[in-house]
């Protein structure tokens, strides 16, 4: 491993940003068919990785949809989670906010509960055995209605306590924050936090309907936020988050070149900006490829800023995250 590889690896980050049914390895896959008697359209796992081509967002929602199709039990979120954390902490992770889309599995029969429940002892399995906190957010797809929104607020009623936030995912163009505006006010009542995925196909308009109308806490992608100025300055002074993927734009065509990613732009114009990996399956990479794919496009001050950004744009309590801080300053002062 060389320096630049094992100070990635050995700074302390968040993950903020990791579909966990995009963290479905082929392997997996297969071994979950296998398990619960399903048929895939693929002979083997070669095969299934090659179809992983894709020129814009669809064409991968199209077979990350198919594939979650083999989750059908507790045991088999229970498992997928801990596979993703196992990963998750070889790459430094100490504290991950993972997505899932509820919508996917209650729409193919499963009890809201099925993946909950699995997930959320996949969970605590990884605080018992690797100390790594995490929290569950739960996603809308945006190309469903709101009435089917609301059905999964209702649904999730009883999970509440354990669920930190709603966000809002899937086919962007076409589906607009504001078609959302009013279930994301209901979530709001509840107490949970919220984040939407905008500006990563969407245009600039939707990144300012996330925050006018859905009142986000945390903006994921906001790519073509950097096509307006002002949108630009607004985020900047309101300190926002945005958990922006560069494998996942390289794979979905956001960006052509990974050397030509916005990430150096982001952090020029005082963007809060933190690196993770989405559907990291699917793309090519965990959370420390990802800060690899970047490392050549920003100083080492910068890495450290992005490892610090993941923990500042958490949804921790304030104590938690000053003792994440001291432990990436720490690492840094070290290395
Ligand atoms: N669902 C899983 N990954 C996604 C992405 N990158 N954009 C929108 N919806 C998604
Ligand atoms: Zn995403």
């Amino acid at each position: 491993m060389s320096d630049l590889d094992a100070f990635i690896t050995g700074l302390p980050k968040a993950e903020l940003h990791l579909h966990i049914e995009g963290s479905l390895e082929p392997e997996q896959m297969f071994q979950l068919a296998q398990r619960n008697r399903i048929q895939i359209p693929f002979a083997s796992v070669e095969e299934l990785r090659a179809a992983y081509s894709f020129s814009r967002l669809q064409d991968f929602l199209d077979i990350y949809y198919q594939g979650a199709d083999v989750l059908r039990t507790e045991e088999d979120f229970h498992d997928l989670a801990l596979a993703y954390f196992t990963r998750a902490h070889a790459d430094g992770v100490v504290h991950a906010e993972i997505f899932f889309d509820p919508q996917t599995h209650t729409h193919r029969g499963l009890p809201f509960g099925v993946a909950a429940n699995g997930l959320l002892s996949g969970m605590r399995a990884a605080e018992a055995k690797f100390g790594l906190s995490s929290k569950l957010i739960l996603c809308f797809l945006r190309h469903l209605d709101e009435a089917s929104a609301f059905a999964t607020l209702d649904a999730a009623e009883p999970w509440l306590d354990r669920i930190a936030g709603v966000g809002l995912d899937s086919s962007e163009v076409g589906h607009p924050p504001s078609k959302f505006e009013r279930v994301f006010a209901a979530a709001a009542a509840h107490g949970l936090k919220r984040v939407a995925h905008a500006g990563e196909e969407g245009p600039p308009e939707y990144v300012t309907e996330a925050l006018d109308l859905l009142h986000i806490d945390r903006l994921d992608h906001g790519n073509r936020s950097l096509e307006d100025p002002n949108l630009v300055t607004r985020l900047a002074r309101a300190g926002m988050t945005l958990t922006v993927c560069p494998l996942s734009n390289l794979k979905l065509c956001v960006v052509d070149d990974v050397a030509r990613h916005p990430i150096p732009a982001m952090l020029a114009k005082g963007l809060r900006a933190t690196i993770n990996s989405d559907d990291p399956a699917y793309f090519g990479g965990y959370v420390a490829d990802n800060y690899r794919a970047i490392a050549g496009l920003v100083s080492r001050d910068q890495l450290v800023t992005l490892a610090r950004n993941s923990f500042l744009g958490s949804f921790l309590p304030d104590d938690v995250v000053t003792r994440h801080l001291e432990a990436v300053d720490a690492f840094a002062a070290s290395h």
